[in-house]
């Protein structure tokens, strides 16, 4: 079975996927960290970020792979701290945004989930990636809480900037997110996180 857990950053995608796979017994699959991943290579190696076909072979040539735990794995490197940088948050709509990239990511995304019970998170996976998901779910917040949760993950960080980052990520983000019609929306915003685990595994209990 695929749960396809969708929506903006900060409403929520991460916590919620992570808690109802270990609480499932589930795989975890983070698109987001795959796309992370090669904005940080396309960095490391000089690429530019609007080089289409450069940054298409680069994929091609060095699929993401994820390790023991949540080891983020590329050309070698082990990425999981670096690409949750801020240079990563500013780098990554715009490599994301690629058709060829997106083409080679998800048909990656789709042979990663194909075995068994995985729980995806991302922003195309139950409308492009698994539109066939058993369950689909699309989260939303209002944007101060979206904003009060990335402050919460970096420590010291400026809530004005954090704001205004935000804001900018969304605007980037909008031609890379894409909701399924028959996503079932849950606001996140006055929820605590138990609460919205609970809700999309009574969806998943009704689909078994
Ligand atoms: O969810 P996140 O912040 O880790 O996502 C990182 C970036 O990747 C963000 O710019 C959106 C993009 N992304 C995407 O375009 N498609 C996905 N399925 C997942 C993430």
């Amino acid at each position: 079975m695929i749960v396809a857990i969708d929506g903006p950053a900060g409403a929520g995608k991460s916590s919620v996927a992570r808690l109802l796979a270990r609480r499932l017994g589930f795989r975890y699959l983070d698109t987001g960290a795959m796309y992370r991943a090669l904005a940080w290579l396309a960095l490391e190696r000089g690429i530019g970020l609007e080089d289409d076909e450069a940054l298409a072979r680069l994929a091609r040539e060095n699929p993401v792979s994820f390790g023991d735990g949540e080891t983020v794995i590329v050309a070698g490197h082990d990425v999981t701290g670096a690409i949750r940088e801020q240079r990563i948050d500013e780098a990554v709509p715009v490599v994301a945004r690629h058709p060829a990239v997106r083409e080679l990511m998800r048909e990656r995304q789709r042979a990663l989930g194909q075995e068994g019970d995985v729980v995806i998170e991302g922003r195309d996976i139950g409308a492009v990636v698994a539109p066939d998901a058993a369950v689909k779910v699309w989260l939303v917040a209002d944007a101060s809480v979206r904003v009060r949760r990335r402050h919460a993950e970096r420590f010291g960080a400026d809530a004005e900037a954090l704001a205004t980052a935000l804001r900018e990520r969304d605007e980037r983000d909008a031609v890379n997110t894409h909701r399924a019609v028959d996503a079932v929306e849950i606001d996140t915003t006055e929820l605590t996180l138990d609460e919205v685990v609970d809700r999309v595994a009574a969806l998943v209990e009704e689909r078994r």
